[in-house]
């Protein structure tokens, strides 16, 4: 327990100081420690082919990782139009054949349909999995909590994977299309130090600046924090946009 807690503060600590250093040298922020094992090239299964899944997917590839969409219809006209703005390595396939292969694992999806999707996958032990899901209900003028912690609730159908939390708490557009100055933070919550290195590689490669917010537990502030952020972005629209930056 003292040895888990005692690599999380000090990849922190590295990791903050790295953060910082980039944004000051406006420069892209180092990565936390990664494993000896982290692949180079991240096979990446994106579940889910809408803003998020063909932002990330398009910007993944770019930065040289294999990208494969799992979609409902793999052989639509839309998924075939994608794959050509990604790339010639991309492919389509079902979900549960999309992951087969995949080291990381992106649910792009709605909320109301995470958890059936993520026991339809089959088993995901090994793979990182990444959930951007905000679970928000909208009734009169408020964003609503739709679960009191999915990420968590999402992690225990999927023993043996490992879960990241982030990239819910910005928009699409910033995945596509980030500032320049690498100013929007992106927190991450996760129980695995090595997999949350891995994560963080990629939103760093996005261009957006990540940060550790400590184990899975805290997903649910990470929830709170995606659906303020849609509140006053969706419901207020405020000249200027609510960005995160810590
Ligand atoms: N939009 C944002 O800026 C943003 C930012 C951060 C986080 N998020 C979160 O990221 C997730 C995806 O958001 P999004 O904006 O990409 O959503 P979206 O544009 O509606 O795309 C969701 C995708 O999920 C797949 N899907 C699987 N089962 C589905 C079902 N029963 N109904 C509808 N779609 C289904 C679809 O892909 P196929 O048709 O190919 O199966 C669909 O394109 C959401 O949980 C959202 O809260 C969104």
């Amino acid at each position: 327990m003292l040895a888990r807690s005692t690599t999380w503060a000090t990849l922190a600590l590295l990791f903050s100081f790295a953060a910082r250093a980039a944004l000051a040298a406006d420069t892209p922020a180092d990565t936390p420690e990664l494993p000896a094992a982290a692949p180079e090239r991240e096979r990446i299964a994106i579940i889910g082919t809408g803003n998020v899944g063909s932002a990330l997917g398009r910007r993944w590839a770019a930065a040289g990782h294999d990208i494969i969409y799992g979609s409902r219809s793999p052989e639509a006209g839309r998924i075939q139009a994608l794959l050509a703005l990604t790339g010639p390595t991309a492919q389509a396939a079902l979900p549960e054949e999309a992951v087969r292969e995949a080291d990381i694992v992106v649910l792009a999806i709605p909320w109301r349909v995470a958890e059936d999707t993520v026991q339809a996958l089959g088993d995901l032990s090994g793979r990182v999995v990444i959930d951007p899901i905000n679970p928000s209900l909208f009734t009169e003028g408020r964003v609503e909590r739709g679960h009191p912690a999915l990420g968590e609730a999402l992690a225990a159908l999927a023993p043996g994977a490992d879960f990241v939390k982030t990239l819910n708490t910005t928009s699409y557009r910033n995945m596509l299309d980030p500032p320049a100055d690498r100013s929007i933070t992106v927190p991450l919550a996760g129980d695995d130090a090595s997999a949350v290195a891995r994560v963080a590689r990629l939103v760093t490669q996005l261009g957006l600046t990540p940060r550790m917010i400590g184990p899975l537990y805290n997903a649910r502030y990470l929830e709170a924090m995606g659906n303020l952020y849609i509140y006053v972005n969706v419901i207020q629209r405020p000249e200027v946009p609510l960005e995160y930056h810590f």
